[in-house]
């Protein structure tokens, strides 16, 4: 009976391991890094508010969907949905969708080890004092000197994929219990801190306004787009990701409850770094709009001017290293699981073998960024193709197909079964209908939206 699978790669200790193995996926430079200068360059509050209802209409019930199959199948995704279709009397074909989370993952932590690489960078330059006194313009130049030197970004990427690939040579359950127990908390509080120290910069309700007012007319299609591909990428969704954390997770833990918990502090943490970020930007005067820099380009001057700022500066660095990691493991374990699955390889031969083929990937991410910077195609570099490609397409793709799977493909008696709710009640018939009929609609009208067919 296939509810009696076992994985071959060990299991969570209990329920609140995989809450915290899955907080430690989602809750990464996504949330730190990424919202907020996407929502900079998507005019703030309207962007927001679609990123949230994302989060509730999609994001939520796929991260059940995936946590679902993972638990029910045991195996890296490949072979999940490779056996889950055998199972329902399906196509094996299915197997297809783990492979594309492969390759998502994949090119996804090609560069996001380069920009975990400016943090640990980052973690460097504060704890030797340099943010002290700097103001806004040389803070800048900070970063500017940073991304031009091809040498410094390859060292810090190297360094972070090391500690990535000995993390998951180690196995994700020893590798990372310890780290998310008691890292995550730590971000949260400093988080906490920096809002403090926004709240006194003289601009934090102009920042909560840009963050919460919803403007329309300042969205395009493509930010309603990339709104959505950034609910897929935050959550970690779409690629397999959360499918294996499921996959190690013991039988009696609730989905619905799990993933809901996991989705709520994702969100809560990207918001505040929002209000930490923006008033600093407004009360500096910066450009909302200044990409991907953007918190290497506010943060700095905080901790510049704050008494303790080299302190805090370090430690908010070293958790924002932590919790890249957390996030980097997850990327790759559906590709070392499927090696040690189909290939018998041993984890460290796994892992060596990913680790080396990300990091000459990243190489193109480190170059677009100065040696390759004026190559571009459609307007973007080599690191802005990559992330277009993977967040706004492969991944909203992925958990498009993960919904036609979970609700058009298995038997509602599989899927109730495995949440553990009755298919006959409001929550397993509200789930059913959001991943049968709203994500997959909403998909296809946000990407043919964006391509301008509608
Ligand atoms: N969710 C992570 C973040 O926000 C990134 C990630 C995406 C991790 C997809 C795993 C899978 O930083």
């Amino acid at each position: 009976m296939s509810t009696q699978r076992e994985s071959i790669h060990g299991q969570w200790s209990n329920r609140w391991v995989f809450v915290l193995a899955a907080t430690g996926s989602a809750v990464g430079l996504g949330n730190i890094w990424k919202f907020p200068y996407i929502t900079g360059e998507n005019g703030g509050g309207a962007f927001v508010l679609v990123y949230l209802m994302c989060i509730a209409a999609i994001g939520i019930p796929i991260m059940m969907a995936e946590v679902l199959l993972g638990r029910r199948g045991r195996q890296s995704p490949i072979n999940t949905m490779h056996e889950l279709a055998v199972e329902e009397g399906r196509s094996i074909r299915w197997s297809l969708l783990g492979w594309s989370g492969v390759v998502a993952g994949f090119l996804i932590l090609s560069y996001y080890s380069v920009i975990a690489g400016w943090a640990l960078a980052y973690v460097y330059d504060a704890s030797s004092g340099a943010f002290r006194g700097l103001p806004a313009e040389e803070v800048k130049n900070l970063f500017s000197a940073m991304v031009a030197n091809p040498g410094a970004l390859i060292f810090w990427h190297s360094l972070f994929m090391l500690m990535t690939m000995l993390v998951v040579a180690r196995g994700v359950r020893r590798g990372l219990e310890a780290a998310v127990r008691f890292l995550m908390p730590a971000l949260f509080v400093l988080l906490l801190v920096m809002v403090g120290y926004a709240i006194n910069t003289g601009a934090f309700s102009q920042g909560l306004a840009f963050l919460f007012t919803p403007d329309f007319s300042k969205i395009t299609p493509e930010g309603v787009l990339i709104a959505m591909g950034h609910a897929f990428f935050t959550l970690s969704l779409g690629m397999g990701a959360i499918m294996i954390y499921g996959s190690y997770m013991p039988k009696q833990a609730s989905i619905a409850k799990t993933s809901i918990i996991v989705a709520m502090a994702d969100t809560v943490v990207a918001l505040l770094a929002g209000m930490a970020i923006f008033p600093i930007v407004f009360a500096n005067g910066l450009e909302p709009g200044a990409g991907p820099g953007l918190i290497f380009q506010t943060l700095p001057i905080a901790f510049g001017q704050m008494p303790g700022g080299s302190f805090f500066g370090t430690v908010f660095f070293v958790l924002l290293v932590f919790a890249a990691w957390s996030s980097a493991i997850s990327l790759i374990e559906p590709a070392v699981a499927w090696l040690v699955e189909n290939r018998g390889w041993s984890r460290n031969k796994a892992s060596l073998l990913c680790g080396l083929a990300t990091w000459l990937m990243g190489l193109g991410t480190v170059f677009s960024f100065n040696l390759w910077s004026s190559y571009t195609l459609w307007g973007k570099t080599f690191f802005d193709l990559l992330d277009f490609l993977t967040s706004n397409i492969m991944l909203p793709l992925g958990g498009l197909f993960i919904a036609i799977f979970a609700a058009w493909v298995m038997k509602p008696s599989s899927t109730a079964d495995e949440l553990a709710l009755a298919q006959e009640g409001i929550a397993y018939k509200a789930w059913w209908f959001l991943v049968r009929f709203i994500t997959p609609l909403a998909v296809t009208i946000v990407f043919l939206n964006a391509i301008g067919l509608l």
